[in-house]
C-alpha cells in the first residue's frame, strides 16, 4: 500500500475556508480527510463535496451512539453522502453496531451509491486513561461479531488487537512527532511506531494542522514513513 493511502488528515476546525486551504496544501500526502463533529456541525454535509472534488476519500467521524433504530436510520442517510468511513461508538452495544452496518449497506443500495461506506467502531477514546486487557478483549469480541469493518484505537493497543482480530481494519489517532506536545491525548505515538504496530490508517491532526511550519512537518512525516 502507498504511504498516502495510510494517512488521514483530521480537519478539526469550524472554518471551511481554513479546512479547504489545509486540504489543498496536504492532498499530495493524505488520501483521506477526516471530518469530525466540529466541522460537520459548522458546515453541514456540504463540506464533503469540495473535499471529494480535491480527490480525497472521506472519513466522517460522527461517533454515532444512540438506540439501534436511530443509528440505522442515520447511517442510511450518511451512506447517501458518498463517504468511505463512518465512526460509531462501541459503547452502544452489538445491536447498535449491527444497525449501523445495516443502515450503511441499505442506504448505499437504495441510492445506488457504488461504494458502501465502512463502519469503524471506536474501542475507547484515546483521551481516556489505560483500559485493562480484559475490558479491551470483551469489547473486541463484540466488535468482531457485529460485522463492522474496523476499529479505532490508540497505537498502544493496535498490535494486540490486530493479533486477536487480524481482519479488522485498524485506524489509529493520537499521532505525534518526536518532541511534539501531546495536547489532550493520553496515549500518543509517532507515525513510525503506529505503522510498525500494525495500523492500517493513521489519523493525524494537530501535528500537521497546528504546525508552526507546515512544509517542515509534512517533510518530517514523509521521512518518518519513508
Ligand atoms: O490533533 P490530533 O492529532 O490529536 O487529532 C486526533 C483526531 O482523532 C481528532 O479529530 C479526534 O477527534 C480523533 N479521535 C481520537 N481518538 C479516538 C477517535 C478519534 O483522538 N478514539
Amino acid at each position: 500500500m502507498k504511504q498516502r493511502d495510510r494517512l488521514a488528515l483530521a480537519l478539526d476546525t469550524d472554518d471551511s475556508v481554513h479546512a479547504l486551504r489545509l486540504a489543498r496544501e496536504c492532498v499530495e500526502y493524505f488520501a483521506y480527510v477526516k471530518i469530525g463533529l466540529e466541522l460537520f456541525f459548522a458546515e453541514g454535509p456540504s463540506i464533503i463535496y469540495p473535499l471529494k472534488d480535491l480527490g480525497y476519500r472521506i472519513f466522517l467521524d460522527l461517533k454515532l451512539h444512540d438506540i439501534p433504530n436511530t443509528v440505522y436510520r442515520s447511517a442510511k442517510v450518511v451512506a447517501g453522502y458518498g463517504v468511505d468511513l463512518l465512526t460509531v461508538h462501541s459503547d452502544g452495544g452489538i445491536e447498535m453496531l449491527q444497525a449501523c452496518v445495516r443502515g450503511l449497506s441499505e442506504g448505499a443500495a437504495t441510492l445506488e451509491i457504488p461504494v458502501t461506506p465502512k463502519a469503524l467502531a471506536i474501542t475507547y477514546l484515546t483521551s481516556q486513561k489505560e483500559v485493562s486487557r480484559e475490558q479491551l478483549n470483551e469489547r473486541l469480541e463484540m466488535i468482531a461479531a457485529s460485522g463492522v469493518a474496523g476499529f479505532v484505537s490508540s497505537a498502544h493497543e493496535v498490535e494486540f488487537i490486530k493479533r486477536v482480530q487480524p481482519n479488522l481494519f485498524g485506524v489509529v489517532p493520537g499521532i505525534r512527532f518526536e518532541g511534539d506536545t501531546a495536547h489532550d491525548q493520553a496515549r500518543v505515538a509517532t507515525p513510525g511506531f503506529a505503522i510498525a504496530a500494525g495500523a492500517d490508517l493513521l489519523v493525524i491532526g494537530r501535528s500537521i494542522t497546528a504546525a508552526r511550519n507546515l512544509d517542515d512537518s509534512l517533510a518530517t512525516l514523509r521521512r518518518e514513513l519513508g
